[in-house]
């Protein structure tokens, strides 16, 4: 860790010198005000959270560290990681000792495998990715030296702890898949391999092409951060702004990736996919998907992987898949209707004229290549997403912990109070 810890541990004070100036000199400046909408509106739009490792613009979509995700689609997760941290990207020395110190850490507690035998069988996979992570808290240094450290060497028990995490996640990810879906007895990380290439290995689906493994490390990479405000990241930020250590608040992160609006979107988007080859007995023709998207409207559903919070743009996530799966499964009809649905649901959804963005996100794309190298289980890819999320989670908390960002506190406000107050020309502008 010598490299990644040193790099950082020779940034930090002048990130905090910075911060204290900006707020010093300009600390009383608005940059945000908040309408009543926005305040029963999931405070969309809202500024008031700092985020450093990525932003996500309505017209560019994710870009990490001022580099554009298209730009990164061929860098492996560790790299992202090591930038998302530090805002640059490791050399050659830098990236091998990272993956150094991530394959010694990379072996899963022989406990953790106990507990997860011992969960219902009925257990969401999801469910069984956090009840690992959290059995592993008691590993956690930061809880264990919390009450000897100066806070600020809160960073350095936070990224020992963030380490040792993401280092597992993929070993613990694969042997959930092996044990939920009787796939055999976990496989062993093999230090040989890099970090999504060794994920693919030990879920262990066949690859002859090695392309599974390629699209493990694309996958990884873009789903890995996706600026602070998101579900995951927010949930993640606000747990460890309590000091609660990042076990529990990855942990937290990942409850919120659980959720159909969030991480469940990509599996609701395949099941889409296959429900229309199997009804269309094959791609159905431009009218026939068009006909299906508007009853699907009518019946109340959202079109899945379509839409998104903030992007007014096609993600770039999509279209770096795109690009995969055009070179290694264009001949697939789940490729096919992935394209179909491309060309025809934004027009429906500007038609139908609710959809602030009627363009594809990740989710309406990643499914389907999973589902074509024969990542079958719907109800794992959650926790795919969740395994390149921890990247993002723990970068953003270890930057929070250098920081010292304090406990987050915003102000509830009653409906009376708002009532009240909406007579004011002021709030009613
Ligand atoms: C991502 C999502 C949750 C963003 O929500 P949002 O910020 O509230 O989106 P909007 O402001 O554009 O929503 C305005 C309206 O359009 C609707 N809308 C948005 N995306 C839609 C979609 N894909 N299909 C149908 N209707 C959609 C919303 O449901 C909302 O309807 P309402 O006014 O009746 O409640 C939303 O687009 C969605 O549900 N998409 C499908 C699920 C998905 O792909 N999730 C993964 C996100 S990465």
């Amino acid at each position: 860790m010598a490299k990644l810890h040193d790099r950082l541990a020779s940034q930090i004070p002048a990130l905090r010198d910075g911060m204290h100036a900006l707020v010093k000199e300009h600390g009383n400046k608005v940059i945000s005000e908040v309408t009543i909408a926005q305040t029963f509106g999931g405070m969309r739009g809202v500024k008031g959270l700092i985020c450093d490792t990525s932003v996500v613009e309505p017209d560019t979509g994710l870009v990490i560290r001022n580099i554009p995700i298209a730009q990164l689609a061929n860098k492996l997760p560790e790299e992202v990681f090591y930038l998302l941290l530090t805002g640059e990207l490791p050399d050659a020395e830098a990236l091998a000792d990272l993956q150094g110190d991530l394959r010694q850490r990379a072996q899963v507690p022989d406990y953790v495998w106990t507990v997860l035998r011992a969960m219902p069988e009925d257990s969401h996979p999801m469910t069984m990715f956090n009840t690992a992570i959290l059995v592993m808290e008691r590993e956690s240094i930061f809880r264990k030296k919390y009450e000897q450290m100066h806070k600020e060497e809160y960073w350095e028990a936070a990224l020992e702890d963030s380490l040792q995490l993401i280092a597992k996640l993929p070993g613990v990810a694969a042997g959930i898949y092996r044990l939920h879906y009787k796939k055999g007895e976990p496989i062993a990380t093999n230090p040989q391999l890099d970090w999504g290439e060794d994920y693919a290995a030990m879920l262990g689906l066949p690859d002859p092409s090695g392309e599974f493994a390629n699209l493990m490390r694309l996958y990884m990479t873009l789903h890995s951060d996706h600026e602070g405000g998101n579900v995951s990241a927010f949930s993640c930020h606000t747990v460890g702004s309590a000091l609660s250590d990042p076990y529990y608040a990855v942990s937290a992160g990942m409850n919120g990736l659980a959720g159909p609006l969030h991480g469940l979107a990509n599996q609701e988007c395949l099941a889409f996919v296959l429900e229309m080859l199997e009804k269309f007995k094959g791609v159905p023709t431009d009218e026939q998907l068009r006909q299906y998207s508007w009853d699907r409207l009518k019946s109340g559903h959202v079109i899945p992987g379509y839409g998104h919070a903030v992007l007014r743009v096609t993600d770039p996530r999509f279209n770096a898949f795109h690009d995969f799966g055009a070179r290694a499964c264009a001949g697939d009809n789940i490729f096919k209707m992935v394209d179909a649905i491309f060309r025809i649901v934004p027009g429906v959804l500007k038609d139908q004229g609710k959809a602030k963005d009627p363009w594809p996100n990740v989710d309406a794309i990643s499914g389907s290549l999973l589902y074509h190298f024969g990542l079958t289980e719907f109800d794992y890819y959650t926790v795919l997403f969740g395994v390149s999320r921890g990247l993002g989670l723990c970068a953003q908390l270890v930057i929070n912990r250098a920081l010292g960002t304090p406990i987050t506190r915003p102000k509830s406000v009653s409906t009376e109070w708002l009532r009240s107050q909406s007579k004011s020309d002021r709030l009613a502008a």
